[in-house]
């Protein structure tokens, strides 16, 4: 079963090669191994000119391979060895000298060699200054590469060691960790366009003041991660969270329920599946005041006006085809509030959970939740939250056949 949550146990074989950005993959080593990856390291001989061979070696408990003669224990045939024991290759950082090798199939060191010999995916993470970049040779040497099923991880952009402003940066470690957890998850939402709502809204009261509540978006962060590394086109439509911006997600970003709803309504139609996880408010001020409430001895009281329902609104214009999945953040009567919303709201499936679980509900790593259908009732375990994700796509996946 592939399971494409974490990477423990994975057998990851990583190549450096001679950008100054091989520094910064010594930390992402660190982060595997603390993951539980299994790490094994290739160099190429520029590769050692910036980072000492000791330090991969210590990173990983084990040998570190660049010669493809060398004559120690273990290393004949290291080219073909490597890569048969491996789930996945990591080319990081790649310099354009090692692209153009690659894209044209050459095995003049042990890092080609093994990449020529390998079956399983390769992940290819460029790094170099802007010039060498949009260089139409190095461009053609991406393609190419692209053609031969390699997954080539675009450059960031940014400050560059060169003291140049521009594209060619290492991509961000966040990016990579959802490539190599891609390369571990099935396919099967391929082709759907998935909308997905997350966080709380913000109701102002004032200019410092506002209604909210506990959610913390990680729910449906998680959902947007576990869906794109399925092959779905994500499109998020996030409240205020305090949480990194999923990479390969498109992120709209809105504080109000008002705000969350017109977003929500410009993309539901294009949608084929629509999550809505988001804990919006019910209630927001009747009238929100443009300069600072004073305090007052007296007190104060708030008059609220009821929020727009909004999975209601896509239960009505829903779309034949479409499968739309609701939450209910529940204290009692879960099953019973789960099944009445069902039908009230028109939608396919409802996940429920329990906000008074101490493992579950709001800004904890984990969930359980309740997964209400018009066919079931399925409890899925106290799993973490992507975990838990998953669990939700597999029965949104099964109600698309
Ligand atoms: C200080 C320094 C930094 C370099 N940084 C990069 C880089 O970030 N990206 C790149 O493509 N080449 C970079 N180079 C050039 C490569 O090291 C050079 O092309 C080398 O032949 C690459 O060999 P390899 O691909 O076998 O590792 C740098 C060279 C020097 C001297």
């Amino acid at each position: 079963m592939k399971n494409g949550y974490t990477l423990k146990n994975r057998r990851i074989l990583l190549g450096v090669t001679g950008s100054i950005a091989a520094f910064k993959v010594a930390a992402w080593v660190s982060t595997m191994v603390q993951e539980g990856g299994l790490v094994s390291v290739m160099m190429t001989n520029s590769a050692t000119r910036f980072v000492s061979s000791l330090t991969f070696a210590a990173l990983t408990s084990d040998t570190v391979y660049s010669d493809m003669f060398g004559e120690g224990q273990g290393e004949a045939m290291a080219h073909i060895h490597l890569p048969r024991a491996a789930d996945v290759l990591l080319i990081a950082p790649a310099t354009a000298h090692t692209l153009a090798r690659l894209a044209h199939g050459m095995a003049d060191d042990l890092l080609s060699t093994a990449v020529l010999a390998s079956s399983v995916p390769v992940i290819i993470c460029p790094a170099m200054n802007s010039q060498m970049l949009e260089n139409p040779a190095t461009q053609r040497n991406m393609t190419m590469l692209k053609e031969l099923g390699h997954h080539v991880v675009e450059p960031g952009s940014g400050m560059l060691a060169c003291g140049e402003k521009g594209s060619g940066r290492l991509p961000e470690w966040d990016e990579v960790r959802e490539e190599l957890l891609a390369v571990f998850s099935e396919k099967d939402l391929t082709g759907q366009k998935v909308l997905i709502s997350a966080g709380p809204t913000r109701e102002p009261i004032d200019p410092a003041r506002y209604l909210s509540n506990r959610s913390s978006g990680k729910m449906g962060y998680a959902l947007a991660r576990v869906a794109r590394r399925r092959g779905a086109q994500v499109t998020l439509v996030s409240g205020p969270v305090r949480l990194a911006p999923p990479p390969g997600v498109r992120l709209i970003n809105v504080l109000t329920a008002r705000e969350m709803q017109e977003a929500v309504s410009a993309h539901a139609a294009s949608s084929s599946i629509i999550i809505k996880a988001a804990a919006v408010a019910d209630f927001r001020p009747k009238n929100s005041s443009s300069e600072k409430i004073k305090k007052s001895e007296s007190g104060l009281s708030l008059e609220l006006t009821v929020n727009p329902d909004i999975l209601a609104g896509l239960g009505r214009d829903r779309k034949k085809h479409q499968i739309l999945v609701g939450f209910a953040a529940e204290s009692n009567n879960h099953k019973a509030e789960g099944l009445r919303k069902l039908k009230d709201k028109n939608v396919d499936l409802m996940v429920v959970n329990d906000i008074l679980g101490e493992k579950t509900g709001f800004d904890v790593e984990t969930n359980q939740v309740t997964l209400i259908s018009r066919e079931h009732i399925e409890q899925l375990p106290l799993m973490s939250k992507e975990e838990t994700a998953g669990g939700i796509l597999d029965k949104v996946a099964s109600l698309l056949q």
